[in-house]
C-alpha cells in the first residue's frame, strides 16, 4: 500500500508540472497537525512563489482550479488556501475508507531505496565485566532500529560486538591461576571474574611483579599459547552465557557475534595500509594519524609503542574492512553511548582518508546516558553490583504487584505471563520513548504508569479492544450484517470521532518512515501514545456493541479492529508484545 502523503505529493506534482510547464523537486506533503488545518499540507505556493513569479495564493487557486476539473482524482476532497498561500489539502473519506481496509494486510511502500544491505552494530558488552546501563540502551535501541529498518524493507543483520580482547586478559588469567573460587566461577562467573580483576589491582598495588607477570601472559595470549588460549575461552564462555541468559529475557537476537579478538589479522592489514598511504605517522614508535584542521579532531593512536597493541579504533577500522569484504554490507549503524562520539568521529574519518573497502555509509547512533532517580549513573565503573537482568526481574516483579490487584481472578500462571510481557515492555518502552539523545532519568512510578505515555498503557488499550471482540463472540451478538471486512459495503460517511481516528491510523507509517529516516524509535512510540489516546477518548463517547445502526457498527468495529492491529505492529517494532487481556 503506498503510503498517502506520497500518493498525494504525485497528484500534486502532475497537475503542478502541467500548470507551470517545468519540473518541480522535493514538493514537500506533510500530515496536519491541527485538524483545522485538512489533513495534509503543504507550503509549495510559498516556497515557490518567486520561481513561478506569481504571488502564492494565485498559485494556489490555480491548483485548486485543475482538480476541479479532474474527473478521475478520487484521493483529494478538497484544498483550501489559508494564511499567506498554505494549502490544506483534505482528503476523501472513500480514500479513507479503502485504506483502513488494508491495514494489517497489506505491507506498505515506503519510498526508500531498501537494496542496500544494512549491519547494525549493537549491545557489544565487554567479557568479563558486567553489562552496564549503557549496553542496555545499546541492546534496546539496537534491536529496535533492527525491527524498523526490517519493516521498511532492508535487510538488516545484527551484530555484537563483544569486547573480548585486550592486556586486562592478562590480568585476569593471573587472577585465575592465584585467587579463583571455582564453585562462583560456574554459579555467578562475570561477578567472579570482577573480583579477580579488582583483587589483582590491590594486589599489584602491593607487589608490582605481578604488573609484568600479567604482562606476560598477555603476550602468550596473543601469541596462542595453548593453555592461556583454553582459559581465555573460557572466560569468554562464561561470560557470554551471562550475556544469553539476558538477550533471551530481553527477547534479542543477533545474526553475528564477533568480538574484537577476531580482527587481528586485519589489522596488521589495515596497519599495512595506513602505513603505505602516509596516513599515519611514526611518533618515537607510535603510530599516530593527524587530521585537518577543519576536521577539528584530535590525532588517533593506532598502534601503540609498547606491547604492540592496537586500539579500539584500529580494531573498529579492521571491523569496517571486514564487513564490507566478507559480510558485504553496504551501510554500517552503531548504536553506543554519546561518550563515544569522538571515537567514532576518528574512524569514519580515517575510513574516509583510506577509501575503499573501508568507505561507506556509516552512522553512530548515539545515546545519552541513564540515571537513577538519585542522580547515580550505573556503570560498572561504580560498582553498584546492580546486573541488568536484575533490573528486569525487578520490572517483572513490579508489573506482578500490580497485576495482582487489577486481575485477582487470573490464574497465577495467566498474570505471571501477563507481568513478564508487560514488565519487559516497560522497559522498553521507557528506553525507546524518549529521544534517545537526551540523557534519561529511570523511575519506577514512570516506567509502569498505567495511563501515561508507557506501555503498559498502550498494551491495556489494546487488551480493552480485544475484549470488545470477545464480547462480541460471548454475547453472540444479533447483528444481520455479519462484522467481515471484505464484505462491508463502502462507509464514507463518518463522524468527526471517527474521521479523526481513521487519519491518524493512515499515519502510521509515516511515522516508521521519521523513526527510520533519525533512526529514532520515540517516534513511533508518540504516534502510538497519540493513538491509543484519540481511541480512548472516541471509545468514551462512540458506542460500539450497542450501536444499532448497522453501518456504523460496522465502521467502529472497523476502526477498533485496526487500532489494535497498529498498536500490536508498531510496539512489535519497539520490540515489545502485546496481551489479548490484562
Ligand atoms: N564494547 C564497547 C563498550 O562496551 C562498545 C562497542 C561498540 N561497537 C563498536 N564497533 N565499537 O563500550
Amino acid at each position: 500500500m503506498e503510503l498517502v502523503h506520497i500518493e498525494i505529493r504525485d497528484i500534486l506534482k502532475k497537475k503542478i508540472e502541467k500548470i507551470f510547464e517545468r519540473k518541480f523537486e522535493n514538493i514537500d506533503v506533510q500530515y496536519s497537525t491541527k485538524k483545522e488545518f485538512g489533513d495534509f499540507q503543504t507550503n509549495f505556493s510559498l516556497i515557490n512563489s518567486e520561481i513561478i513569479g506569481k504571488k502564492p495564493r494565485e498559485i494556489g487557486k490555480m491548483i485548486i482550479k485543475s482538480l476541479e476539473n479532474d474527473q478521475k482524482n478520487d484521493i483529494i476532497d478538497k484544498i483550501k488556501i489559508a494564511g499567506p498561500g498554505f494549502l490544506n489539502i483534505f482528503l476523501k473519506n472513500s480514500k479513507i475508507w479503502q485504506n483502513l481496509k488494508k491495514i494489517g494486510t497489506e505491507k506498505y511502500d515506503f519510498p526508500i531505496d531498501t537494496s542496500k544491505k544494512v549491519l547494525i552494530d549493537y549491545s557489544s558488552p565487554n567479557i568479563g565485566k558486567r553489562m552496564h546501563i549503557g549496553h542496555l540502551r545499546s541492546t534496546i535501541i539496537g534491536d529496535s532500529l533492527k525491527r524498523i529498518f526490517e519493516y521498511i524493507g532492508f535487510k538488516v543483520s545484527g551484530d555484537n560486538h563483544l569486547g573480548d580482547w585486550g592486556s586486562r586478559f592478562g590480568k585476569l588469567i593471573i587472577g585465575y591461576k592465584k585467587w579463583l573460587n571455582a564453585e562462583e566461577y560456574e554459579k555467578n562467573p562475570i561477578g567472579e571474574m570482577e573480583r579477580l580483576y579488582v583483587k589483582f589491582s590491590e594486589e599489584a598495588q602491593l607487589n608490582p611483579e605481578l604488573e609484568v607477570m600479567a604482562k606476560e601472559e598477555w603476550m602468550k595470549l596473543k601469541a596462542g599459547d595453548e593453555n592461556n588460549r583454553k582459559l581465555w575461552q573460557s572466560f569468554v564462555d562464561h561470560s557470554f552465557r551471562e550475556f544469553e541468559d539476558f538477550y533471551r529475557k530481553m527477547d534479542v537476537k543477533f545474526d553475528y557475534c564477533i568480538g574484537e579478538s577476531f580482527y587481528n589479522e586485519i589489522i596488521l592489514e589495515t596497519l599495512k595500509i595506513l602505513e603505505e598511504k602516509k596516513i599515519s605517522s611514526d611518533i618515537d614508535g607510535e603510530l599516530k594519524v593527524f587530521f585537518e584542521e577543519k576536521d577539528k579532531l584530535e590525532p588517533c593512536v593506532v598502534k601503540k609503542k609498547a606491547e604492540n597493541s592496537y586500539l579500539y579504533s584500529t580494531t573498529d577500522l579492521a571491523t569496517l574492512k571486514y564487513r564490507k569484504d566478507t559480510l558485504n554490507i553496504d551501510r554500517a549503524v552503531y548504536v553506543a553511548v554519546e561518550k563515544q562520539k569522538k571515537h567514532f568521529r576518528q574512524v569514519f574519518r580515517i575510513a574516509e582518508m583510506i577509501g575503499k573497502p573501508y568507505d561507506y555509509e556509516k552512522n553512530h547512533v548515539w545515546f545519552g546516558i541513564m540515571r537513577f532517580e538519585d542522580g547515580v549513573v550505573l556503570s560498572s565503573k561504580k560498582r553498584g553490583m546492580i546486573r541488568l537482568i536484575d533490573i528486569v526481574n525487578q520490572a517483572v516483579e513490579e508489573a506482578k504487584i500490580i497485576i495482582d490487584i487489577k486481575n485477582p481472578t487470573y490464574s497465577e500462571e495467566e498474570k505471571m505471563k501477563i507481568s513478564e510481557i508487560v514488565g519487559l515492555g516497560a522497559i522498553k518502552y521507557f528506553n525507546l520513548s524518549q529521544n534517545r539523545m537526551s540523557s534519561i532519568c529511570f523511575s519506577w512510578d514512570k516506567i509502569l504508569n498505567f495511563e501515561g505515555n508507557t506501555s503498559p498503557y498502550l498494551q491495556y488499550t489494546y487488551a480493552r479492544i480485544m475484549s470488545i471482540f470477545r464480547k462480541m463472540n460471548e454475547e453472540n451478538l444479533e447483528i444481520d450484517n455479519v462484522y467481515d471486512v471484505e464484505y462491508m459495503e463502502l462507509n464514507d460517511d463518518f463522524n468527526e470521532n471517527e474521521r479523526e481516528l481513521a487519519v491518524k491510523l493512515l499515519k502510521f507509517p509515516n511515522s516508521v518512515l521519521k523513526a527510520y529516516e533519525l533512526c529514532k524509535p520515540n517516534l513511533i512510540a508518540d504516534y502510538l501514545f497519540e493513538t491509543a489516546k484519540i481511541f480512548n477518548s472516541f471509545y468514551a463517547v462512540e458506542s460500539i456493541l450497542r450501536e444499532e445502526d448497522k453501518k456504523k457498527f460496522n465502521t467502529r468495529l472497523l476502526l477498533a479492529e485496526k487500532t489494535a492491529s497498529i498498536l500490536k505492529e508498531g510496539l512489535s517494532l519497539l520490540g515489545i508484545k502485546v496481551i489479548e487481556k490484562m
